[in-house]
């Protein structure tokens, strides 16, 4: 039986970020993936970053290339009745965003994995988790037609919503809590200019747009879809139609189309599960909740878990100490339910639920609140750019000393 510091299953952001920190702070662990690293990098998913979420790929020592290439975002726009109105994220709150995506987040990940020769295991199969409450976890899967079984100190369940982590816990030991959306996204990547510098939210009678990007010559486009849709409903040009039909005018003259390299259907919901710690195994990022996309909250909570999880493990082998490991989840849950309720807050003002004009109405007079009103711009800027509930209690740079902050 193989013997390790930590096990962690899943190989996305999650999950190789967790490892990596982990390495530059001398923990060894072993990443269980049950895709290939070609699927999981070419899911297109998040784009937009928080600051903490930079300086955590920076701390980790894989975000050179994001620095040189990711765009820096001062602001966003709001548009609803055809207006367009600007929130100045950086002079309301000091903070940038980063526009990098998740995809290229998750090949520098998986780089700096294969540069330190790292111990990664793409498309194991029958991951098992045992004895998580015991202080001998051990993780079991096959490979190749053999089976493999590692005796660990600490399992991180990194393995998102349909893991096998989270699944493996008793009813009667989580609560989970749920609300599904009504609706869903089609998202749509094209290789033609964004339609502006800055990332435009779109309330429209018809429904939600998106219009993001990736690079100032890709562009990342979200229309609010049925639920039960399908992507062969949504041709291209039936896409882009859409799409200048919920834009406000002076956008739709100035936007660029052309043909997808990508097309995707995304049901929205919020889910959150507590506790996320069960005995020595610890639930990361999107095995333990799920948040709307509308607040590009996903990967930043994601990355958040990662940080304080790491912490604690740092000064459970640097000074023996528990102290952190008891208050990781509800540290890590703390910030999920901020971020819970802005995500959901921002899709229901956003988001057409219904043919009601009422709800139509107020949506429109909140809109229009936010942007008379800088209390209210402050309020949606400061949750847009994260809520830095997770301080560092510790010093994460490498080889500094534990210090408490
Ligand atoms: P995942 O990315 O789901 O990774 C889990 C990994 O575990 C996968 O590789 C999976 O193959 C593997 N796995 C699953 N089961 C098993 C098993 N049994 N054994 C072994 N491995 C297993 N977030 C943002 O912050 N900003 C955004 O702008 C944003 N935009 C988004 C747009 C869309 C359309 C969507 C769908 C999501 C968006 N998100 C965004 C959310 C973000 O993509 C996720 O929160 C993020 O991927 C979570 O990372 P994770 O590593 O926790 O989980
Ligand atoms: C994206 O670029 O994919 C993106 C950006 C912001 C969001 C959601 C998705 O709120």
């Amino acid at each position: 039986m193989a013997k390790i510091q930590v096990a962690i299953i899943g190989a996305g952001p999650s999950g190789l970020l967790l490892s990596q920190l982990l390495r530059v702070h001398g923990i060894e662990s072993i990443v269980l993936e049950r895709q290939t690293r070609e699927y999981v990098e070419a899911r297109i998913r998040a784009g937009l970053l928080e600051w903490s979420t930079v300086d955590l790929l920076n701390e980790a020592r894989v975000g050179a290339r994001m620095m040189r290439e990711g765009l820096l975002h001062d602001g966003l726009e709001l548009a609803f009745e055809g207006r367009r109105h600007r929130i100045d994220l950086k002079g309301l709150t000091g903070q940038r965003m980063m526009v990098y995506g998740q995809t290229e987040i998750q090949k520098d990940l998986g780089d700096a994995h294969e540069a330190s020769g790292s111990q990664v295991v793409w498309e194991a199969g029958a991951i098992a988790i045992h004895d998580f409450q015991s202080s001998r976890p051990r993780v079991t899967y096959t490979l190749g037609g053999g089976h493999h079984e590692i005796d660990c100190d600490f399992i991180a369940g990194c393995d998102g919503y349909y893991g096998v982590s989270r699944a493996s816990i008793p009813k009667d030991m989580i609560t989970l809590h749920e609300r599904a959306c009504p609706f869903g996204w089609i998202g749509i990547l094209a290789d033609v200019p964004p339609v502006a510098t800055e990332l435009i939210y779109v309330n429209h009678a018809r429904g939600f747009s998106l219009c993001s990007m990736r690079s100032k010559a890709r562009s990342r486009y979200y229309l609010q879809c049925s639920l039960d849709d399908e992507v062969e409903n949504w041709p291209d040009e039936r896409f882009w139609d859409e799409l200048r039909v919920r834009l406000p005018e002076d956008c739709t003259n100035s936007l660029i189309t052309g043909p997808s390299i990508e097309k995707s259907i995304a049901p929205l919901r919020s889910f959150v599960a507590e506790p996320m710690r069960f005995g020595q195994l610890f639930l990361v990022g999107d095995a333990a909740h799920i948040v709307p996309p509308t607040g590009a909250k996903g990967l930043n909570l994601a990355a958040a878990d990662v940080r304080v999880l790491c912490e604690a493990i740092v000064e459970y082998y640097r000074r023996g100490s528990k102290t952190l490991l008891d208050e990781y989840s509800r540290r890590a849950l703390t910030r999920v339910w901020k971020a819970t309720r802005f995500s959901w807050w921002f899709t229901t003002l956003m988001h057409k639920f219904s043919d009601e004009t009422f709800a139509h109405r107020m949506q429109l007079a909140e809109l229009d609140h936010i942007a008379e009103s800088s209390a209210a711009a402050m309020a949606f800027a400061e949750n847009y750019v994260g809520l830095d509930f997770t301080r560092p209690r510790v010093n994460l740079s490498p080889g500094s000393s534990l210090q408490a902050r």
